[in-house]
């Protein structure tokens, strides 16, 4: 277990001797005396204090003067991030350990995810030094010189979310970093253990103060950092209720950035000639990778009429194929959830269906364990039903029968949400006619494939309640930063 009692402010290590919380995985070992939970480790409930601490570190490592690492050359800051990159390389096995036991992602995707963050920061190094070809120059216009120069924002509260802790807290803390803002980094939880391997490479990457640590429980560490009113972006990933309540706490007396990735109910539009192979194992990918626990996730599936028993027979089929176990079994797609309740949220989900006359058609859907919830589909699913505009966050699949496509349209432009969506089809002309439509209502329209955030140098982003801001790699270089401007007379 991860024995963790220490926190990085101000480049100094520091080592709590105050209250710790204890993570119990939500996966099993095998004991004596049968199936067991595990302990993976502890961290430190940190107090206002700490939580002022930081904030302090980060604002005075804001305003020192020339050459620190605000105004410090664009090449000496990437020489910082990539000697971070290049320490965390070396603690892959740990974090990827780490990941798997804390939020029972697989282990391929625990490495993927490592891999995936390491390559992000690759990429954004990339990006700056393209962004800083066109950003930084001299411009003569109506007599005045001026230079132009791509400057932080200031100091950057960077809280990932609990089913990328690594990886989306990354995208977001890199580039406020990369671009010269100075950073505090609160951990989700479930995910607060495996960045911790990387403290240390912080704090030898990083000069004092650009990024500091706080552990614990957000309604006690979170809002002293708001409330102070010096944090200039809230760079966030998370649901929206929580979006809402941290940007309450800020007086705005300066104003407040925010950069956020939020909910989405994703729809994959199923056309009537669709290849329904190929559209069932999209949809098993979009609807139960990571057990659909992804902002990403295809939510809800509008399925033609015409196709519908097909489609249901196959999904349904395919989803008894799948691998249910541990994150460290071969091919493993079912894993333990790792947020307590979740069962019982999904349960209500389902009997709210059933009340309104859907069932689960699958065979074994929506059973649950001590351990394991069984993914299911539900159909048919109205308007009437939770299910139909609630974000599940989960492995639960509910599907709608349309007889006219004006139907899914019409979802996609009624939402809360507007993230992305999937159509499936064969013929080109019709899958034309909805592409124009449909991206001025979503940010990404995937054609005959699930929707998902990569690749990261394509932008990510979403409407109404689902972002703000875009956090892909060059787009989150310019989240971070603003366009400053020297100017001067010509003589
Ligand atoms: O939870 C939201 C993530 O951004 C999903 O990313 O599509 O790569 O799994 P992904």
């Amino acid at each position: 277990p991860v024995n963790q009692r220490q926190y990085l402010i101000n480049g100094e290590m520091r080592q709590w001797d105050g209250e710790v919380e204890e993570v119990i995985s939500p996966l099993r070992i095998q004991t004596d005396e049968g199936l067991k939970p595990f302990t993976v480790g502890h961290f430190p409930l940190l107090t206002e204090q700490e939580s002022l601490d930081a904030l302090n570190a980060a604002t005075m490592a804001y305003n020192l003067g020339q050459g620190e690492w605000p105004t410090m050359s664009v090449s000496q800051r990437i020489e910082h991030v990539q000697d971070f990159a290049y320490r965390m390389k070396e603690k892959r096995a740990e974090v990827v350990k780490l990941l798997m036991w804390e939020i029972g992602k697989s282990y391929q995707d625990s490495q993927k995810e490592f891999d995936r963050t390491v390559r992000y920061i690759e990429d954004t190094i990339d990006a700056l030094k393209d962004l800083d070809r066109v950003s930084s120059r001299f411009e003569l216009s109506e007599g005045v010189i001026g230079q132009i120069r791509r400057a932080p924002i200031g100091i950057v509260l960077c809280m990932g979310p609990s089913n990328y802790p690594l990886n989306e807290t990354f995208t977001l803390l890199i580039p406020a970093l990369i671009m010269g803002n100075t950073t505090i980094m609160k951990l989700p939880r479930p995910g607060v253990l495996p960045c911790t391997p990387l403290l240390e490479a912080f704090q030898k990457a990083f000069p004092p103060g650009v990024i500091n640590t706080v552990y614990g429980s957000g309604r006690v560490v979170t809002p002293p950092l708001m409330a102070a009113g010096d944090i200039s972006a809230l760079a966030f990933i998370g649901s929206s209720r929580a979006a809402n309540s941290l940007e309450k706490q800020h007086p705005k007396l300066n104003r407040l950035r925010t950069v956020y990735g939020l909910e989405a109910k994703n729809p994959a539009i199923v056309l009537p000639d669709a290849d329904l192979d190929l559209t069932v194992r999209e949809c098993i990918l979009g609807t139960l990778s990571y057990n659909g626990q992804r902002c990403t996730a295809l939510k809800i599936l509008f399925v033609h009429r015409q196709i519908t028993d097909t489609f249901l027979e196959k999904l349904s089929n395919a989803i008894a194929q799948l691998h249910i176990g541990m994150p460290w079994d071969d091919e493993v797609m079912i894993t333990p959830l790792p947020e307590a309740g979740k069962s019982e949220y999904f349960t209500a989900l389902l009997d709210d269906a059933n009340h309104h006359g859907a069932e689960v058609i699958n065979p074994g859907g929506g059973t649950v364990n001590a351990t394991f919830f069984y993914p299911a589909v539900v159909y048919p699913v109205t308007a009437a039903m939770r299910l139909y505009s609630e974000e599940q966050f989960g492995p639960v699949i509910p599907v709608v029968p349309y007889d006219d496509i004006e139907t899914p349209i019409d979802y996609i432009v009624n939402s809360n949400y507007g993230q992305q969506v999937s159509i499936f089809g064969q013929d080109a002309d019709t899958i034309a006619s909805l592409i124009d439509p449909l991206v001025n209502q979503v940010c990404r329209v995937n054609l005959n494939s699930q929707c998902q955030r990569g690749p990261d140098t394509f932008p990510f982003t979403g409407r109404k309640d689902s972002a703000e801001g875009t956090l892909s790699v060059s787009d989150a270089l310019r989240a971070f930063s603003i366009r400053t401007l020297v100017a001067a007379k010509e003589k």
